[in-house]
């Protein structure tokens, strides 16, 4: 029986995977790193630095620079975002998603966060959604990000559930893959083929409603 939920944040609860992308992109651009939208959908979930990582890779410049320069290229994404996130209100809460927790809430659910995003606790409170959540997992205390399983892992230990009870919302396909190694099961939102090892698929967050999962359940 399920009893909690695990939520990413960016993208599921926050409308706020377009900064990061836009961040990211004006970075890659700078570095001479040519954007597609393959490598876009790939950085979905994935932290900081492995994010500088996988841009670099992709024109194989992993070895091009040293640790301190990669800190600081990240450093600069990451002031660009927060520049961009600093105008987050309530309103930039996605479609559907309050009266979601609204309702999980009222059913006695509980949820915690697993996000990779060091801003997950500042976004939250920008929301207004901080009180729902039990827990959020600090991920700098992470031994692997996403798609390692220990976020969610963590996550479901915050609720003291065990992994049978829980279901892990995600729209990246690395945080699927962290959800199912956890061995809860996992709600993909978005593209279902780029999300197609979720246990359950929807397109979007409006959609993602306490009876709708109890139908896609059976
Ligand atoms: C994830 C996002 O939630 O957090 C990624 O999907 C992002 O795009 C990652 O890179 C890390 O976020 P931050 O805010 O710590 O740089
Ligand atoms: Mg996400």
């Amino acid at each position: 029986e399920i009893k909690g939920f695990t939520f990413d944040m960016d993208g599921v609860l926050a409308d706020t995977a377009k900064f990061h992308t836009v961040a990211w992109r004006q970075l890659a651009e700078k570095l001479g790193v040519t954007w597609n939208d393959d490598l876009q959908e790939r950085l979905k979930g994935i932290d900081r630095m492995g994010s500088l990582n996988m841009i670099l890779a992709e024109d194989n410049l992993e070895n091009q620079y040293s640790q301190e320069q990669k800190e600081t290229l990240a450093a600069e994404k990451n002031d660009n975002y927060r520049q961009l996130i600093s105008t987050l209100t309530p309103g930039d809460v996605l479609p559907g998603m309050q009266a979601f927790l609204d309702s999980l809430k009222a059913n006695g659910y509980l949820m915690s966060v697993a996000s990779a995003s060091k801003n997950a606790p500042f976004i939250l409170e920008k929301l207004g959604l901080a009180d729902y959540f039990v827990g959020v997992v600090d991920p700098a205390s992470l031994h692997a990000g996403k798609p390692d399983p220990e976020i969610f892992v963590r996550a479901g230990e915050l609720l003291k559930l065990a992994p049978e009870q829980l279901i892990g919302l995600e729209d990246s396909a690395a945080g699927i893959q962290s959800i199912n190694g956890a061995g809860q099961t996992s709600l993909g939102i978005g593209n279902s083929q780029v999300l197609s090892e979720a246990d359950l698929n929807f397109e979007n967050t409006a959609e993602v409603t306490l009876a709708a999962i109890q139908a896609k359940l059976g």
